[in-house]
């Protein structure tokens, strides 16, 4: 028998995204399930109840309804316990939970022998629980909204124009914490035209952050900032010291500031003080993302927007929600993903697998009874050491500039590279030499192409030489139609191998080349 699963209207103050879409719909039903649907609770996201009912489900009137319709319920927010007393005993329940700070909630989904999935603790390091991490694609929309709501506030353009009535410089953005909202928010503000910059304790995201057209702001103090898993530690003393002196100085030089420092179970690094927000032009804005952990600005105003020293501090909570037609998108496909997780027979069954790591994960109590916290899982194979190699210097700025080499140094390595030319020249077989040279300046070639790439741009770049690798064509060329002047023909079955080889890297290079083309399509604007 099929299981229902029902999307209920969500009910806490002001949330605006709804649980699944009607695209979702549709393909909750190819897997078996039957779909219902609170009436109006897609409503603030603009999807009506016509769409709904047009993908396949079913819409029920009230709340009351649609709780004791369904098998399994999926939401936004944590269910409150009003909620929680609609249920019938034995749903299932996948939604934001937060269990730790929600214990009366857990033990009365508990009581009511629900199975429940907490969205919120998917093991987020396993890179197969992508797809389904809503914690991601949530902080992603509200990386995005956050620039939206300073752009909104804040009074000119954010690129630079020059119009007949005047040259207009671009607005300077600065985004304290680069994790997934800090990156979302500088892609987006640097593809509106903004000069962006970034600081994150974390060394490791400073590539991305320069991939997506800001510049790594570096403390001036050597301590690296992450704690494993990808999140941030406390930094000592010192550390703080320093980076306090540069947020200092950005403050007075940018136009807004977006904050979005975090690191798990801490409340939020207090980084911009009174005094910075006092130094910044009037004008200003302030975005302070972390405002519902305490607020990584002392002037914060949870869920509120404020006006301090001509300075703009916006506090609020809910930024996936005043984008809800996309984060409701994003947040059904996330659903969607683990849905189909769940049911591997797609017969409108579900198995919430212990076996499984991201099930696991995820599965804070089962049938009743409390299987949170999960046990960790087993540790990664711990990264490679580092070169001890100093990073390349991003161009135009002086930041994290490598040592050049010596000039002492070059002239030595200079000296016995000629010197070994010279041996091999005078005592090895011409077509050796001339082999060597090839050899050496396509080693030169190579290092130049490689090092002067954007990491993040590498990927194309392999595909793009693997397709040039495809050159070999021409020696199966040859055996196919030997050279004029060569009389004697390759016997047939060499030909046929030289056939098959063409054919084999026909598809190397078309497709080489095709990749390519689609991944650069990613870069540009
Ligand atoms: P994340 O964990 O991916 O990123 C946080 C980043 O802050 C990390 O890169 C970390 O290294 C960095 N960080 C920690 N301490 C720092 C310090 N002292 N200085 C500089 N960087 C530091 O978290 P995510 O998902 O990007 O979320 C960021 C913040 O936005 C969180 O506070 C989250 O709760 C909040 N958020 C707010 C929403 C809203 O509506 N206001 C919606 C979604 C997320």
């Amino acid at each position: 028998m099929s299981l229902t699963i029902g999307i209920p209207r969500e009910t806490y103050a002001g949330e605006k995204r709804v649980a699944t879409v009607p695209d979702v719909v549709e393909k909750l039903r190819k897997l078996g399930f039957a779909v219902a649907v609170e009436s109006g609770a897609g409503d603030a996201a603009n999807f009506a109840d016509a769409t709904y009912e047009a993908a396949g489900a079913t819409v029920v009137g009230s709340a009351a309804e649609l709780w004791a319709a369904s098998d399994i319920v999926f939401k936004v927010r944590a269910p409150s316990l009003d909620e929680v007393a609609g249920m019938k005993a034995g749903t299932t329940l996948i939604s934001f939970v937060w269990p730790a700070q929600n214990p009366e909630l857990m033990a009365a989904l508990a009581a009511k022998q629900a199975t429940v999935l907490a969205i919120d603790c998917l093991p987020r390091t396993l890179s197969r629980a992508q797809k389904m991490d809503a914690l991601t694609s949530q902080a992603g929309v509200a990386g995005y909204r956050a620039v939206i709501e300073a752009a909104n506030a804040f009074g000119r353009f954010f690129n630079g124009q020059i119009t007949a009535a005047g040259k207009v410089p671009p607005a300077k953005v600065f985004i304290a914490g680069a994790g997934v909202a800090g990156l979302a928010a500088i892609g987006t503000a640097a593809g509106l035209g903004a000069i962006v910059r970034a600081n994150d304790t974390r060394a490791e995201v400073a590539d991305q952050v320069v991939s997506l057209g800001g510049e790594f702001v570096k403390v001036d103090y050597e301590e690296e900032g992450s704690g494993g898993g990808g999140y941030a530690k406390v930094m000592s003393e010192g550390f703080q010291q320093a980076q306090r002196a540069m947020y200092a100085q950005q403050a007075k030089d940018v136009d807004i500031i977006i904050t979005t420092a975090l690191i798990p179970g801490k409340p939020a690094p207090k980084l911009i003080t009174a005094e910075m927000v006092q130094s910044m032009r009037p004008g200003s804005v302030i975005v302070d993302m972390a405002a519902e952990q305490g607020g990584n600005c002392e002037l914060t105003v949870p869920h509120e927007v404020v006006v301090r020293h001509g300075v703009t501090i916006i506090g609020y909570a809910d930024l996936p929600s005043r984008l809800a037609k996309q984060s409701s998108t994003l947040y059904a496909t996330n659903l969607l993903r683990l849905t189909e997780e769940l049911c591997k027979t797609k017969d409108g069954s579900i198995n919430v697998n212990f076996d499984d790591d991201a099930i696991r994960g995820l599965t804070v109590i089962k049938e009743g009874s409390v299987t949170w916290p999960a046990p960790p899982l087993k540790a990664p194979p711990p990264p490679a050491a580092k070169p001890a190699m100093p990073p390349p210097a991003p161009k135009g700025h002086g930041h994290g500039a490598g040592a050049p080499m010596a000039g002492s140094t070059l002239a030595i390595v200079f000296g016995l590279g000629s010197a070994l030319f010279w041996l091999v020249g005078a005592y090895a077989p011409a077509a050796f030499l001339s082999h060597f040279t090839v050899f050496v300046l396509a080693c030169f070639v190579g290092y130049m192409v490689v090092w002067n790439v954007t990491p993040a741009l590498h990927t194309p770049l392999m595909s793009v030489t693997n397709a040039i690798s495809s050159i070999i064509a021409i020696g199966a060329l040859v055996q196919i139609a030997p050279p004029l002047g060569e009389a004697v023909r390759p016997e047939n079955w060499i030909r046929g191998l030289a056939f098959v080889g063409i054919v084999l890297t026909a598809i190397n290079m078309f497709g080489g080349f095709a990749v390519t083309r689609r991944m650069l399509a990613m870069f540009r604007k």
